[in-house]
């Protein structure tokens, strides 16, 4: 019956979401604020159809939260269902092939910002949900809580969850805003990482000078900078800061062996890459490189000339964002501390150095045994036909740490998203198999969670 209703109502699932694509809803920038809260009218809209109760757009401090219940029965379990109707900027325009909010399906993909992340992950929680009100076969109440900052850190969504902890009760958090290894590979995901992110800025002299003039005599905030950023690694990729690692947790050989076990194919994820070789932290393997270990990157970096031809000028400013990707038990506070107080005292006399911090996520790992993650893993085997793999992420959401601590809810990252999908990046793409399959395995987690609750 379930599969009958989705079958029949195919292509206007996936309409809809090509309707949605279109509302350019990028919270990271304020010229699309009108677009954000568009967006937000019709998720409330298409909630409303779907069967959900009591559906506003609460307001906060910055964008609004779409609310929506369905209380079935008090009796039975409560899944509350986390996404994101904001997306990234889809800068360099000029990289897509089609416009980003010109949605269009190519190659069984849709093409579109927030295609996979996440309007097209959240939208299968909307249309699943629909299909169990309609087939009568919804199996516990859903509360979902749809954000419209989560690309910019979800603050007013943590007053939000603070604030409603009575709204919010419920025996679990359900989010659809990952990957997982391939569509042939299902895996759940059962980590992510924390985030300290910050802009720094260095001063020279009070004016740009000429570089003939003044060059050699004075220090160049650039050449500086660079310096800086490039003694915060050392030759074996391991980061310099003091005490950065103190609270690392370092997994047993047991569990290093677990995580081997997933199938990786090093030339292939080079190859999808077009890179020679991988680099990274000494004695890791790629994967935990990318999951279990913490990370610092420049996110960008600018100052000075950069317009066409020469300019010969030695800048006063020079700026970089700074990113680090945290791992249990590292908390964001304490790394922002660290991190601000040594890229200061590393500056050389001659140049100033502020250290701004920007917005920090909590890592979080997601624990396996629990009847949500036993309730997701049989309803993957069953569309699938193979058992999901559990498997950390190096990504961040950092409203799932905050679930933990706040409402003491566990979440359940049923990820339906693909490397290939190119979040963020130009040409973000998701497979219709992907949102169809999610479609498909929601109801089937609704199903088992509350046989087995
Ligand atoms: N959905 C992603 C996070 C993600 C993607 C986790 C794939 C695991 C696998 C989310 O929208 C995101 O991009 N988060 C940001 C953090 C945020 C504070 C800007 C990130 O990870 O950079
Ligand atoms: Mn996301
Ligand atoms: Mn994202």
């Amino acid at each position: 019956m379930i599969n009958q209703y989705i079958n029949d109502n195919k292509d206007r699932f996936v309409n809809e979401l090509l309707d949605m694509l279109r509302i350019p809803s990028v919270s990271a920038d304020a010229k699309f604020k009108a677009d954000v809260l568009r967006n937000a009218e019709f998720l409330k809209e298409r909630l409303l159809e779907a069967g959900a109760d009591n559906v506003e757009l609460v307001e906060t401090a910055g964008n609004p939260v779409v609310y929506g219940e369905k209380m079935v029965d008090p009796s039975l379990p409560t899944v509350l269902v986390y996404g994101h109707y904001d997306v990234q900027p889809a800068d360099p325009y000029e990289l897509w092939t089609s416009p980003p909010f010109e949605p269009v399906i190519k190659d069984g993909k849709i093409y579109a910002r927030g295609a996979c992340d996440d309007k097209g992950q959240m939208y299968m929680h909307v249309k699943a949900f629909e299909t169990m009100v309609k087939t009568g076969t919804l199996a516990c109440n859903v509360k979902f809580m749809i954000e419209g900052e989560e690309e910019v850190g979800s603050v007013n969504l943590a007053t939000f969850v603070r604030e409603n902890k009575e709204r919010l009760q419920g025996d679990v958090i359900l989010i659809s805003d990952t990957g997982m290894l391939g569509n042939d590979t299902p895996s759940i995901t059962t980590g992510l990482r924390g985030l300290s992110y910050h802009e720094v800025e260095v001063t020279g002299p009070n004016r740009d000078l000429h570089s003939g003039l003044y060059g050699g005599a004075v220090a160049n905030p650039i050449n500086i900078l660079c310096k800086m950023i490039a003694s915060l690694h050392d030759e074996n990729n391991h980061i310099t800061i003091p005490g950065f690692y103190d609270n690392v947790d370092d997994l047993s050989a047991e569990e290093r062996a677990e995580m081997a076990r997933a199938p990786f194919n090093l030339e292939k994820y080079k190859k999808a890459l077009d890179l020679s070789d991988v680099h990274g932290e000494g004695g890791y393997v790629t994967m935990e490189r990318n999951s279990i270990r913490p990370t610092l990157d420049v996110n960008g970096i600018w100052g000075g000339y950069t317009g066409e031809g020469a300019k010969t000028v030695i800048p006063s400013k020079a700026y970089a964002k700074i990113s680090m990707r945290l791992v249990p038990h590292q908390t964001s506070e304490e790394i922002t501390v660290k991190f601000k107080e040594h890229f200061e005292s590393i500056a050389p006399a001659g140049v100033k150095v502020v250290v701004k911090p920007h917005h920090g996520g909590e890592p979080v790992v997601t624990p396996t045994d629990s009847i949500a993650y036993q309730a997701a893993s049989k309803a993957y085997e069953d569309t699938f036909g193979v058992k999901p793999i559990p498997v950390r992420s190096g990504g961040s959401i950092p409203i799932v740490a905050m679930f933990k601590s706040e409402l003491g809810l566990d979440s359940v990252l049923m990820g339906f998203g693909l490397d290939s999908d190119a979040i963020h990046s130009p040409n973000e793409n998701f497979g219709l198999f992907n949102y169809m399959k999610g479609i498909e395995t929601i109801p089937l987690f609704y199903k088992y969670f509350a046989e087995m609750k």
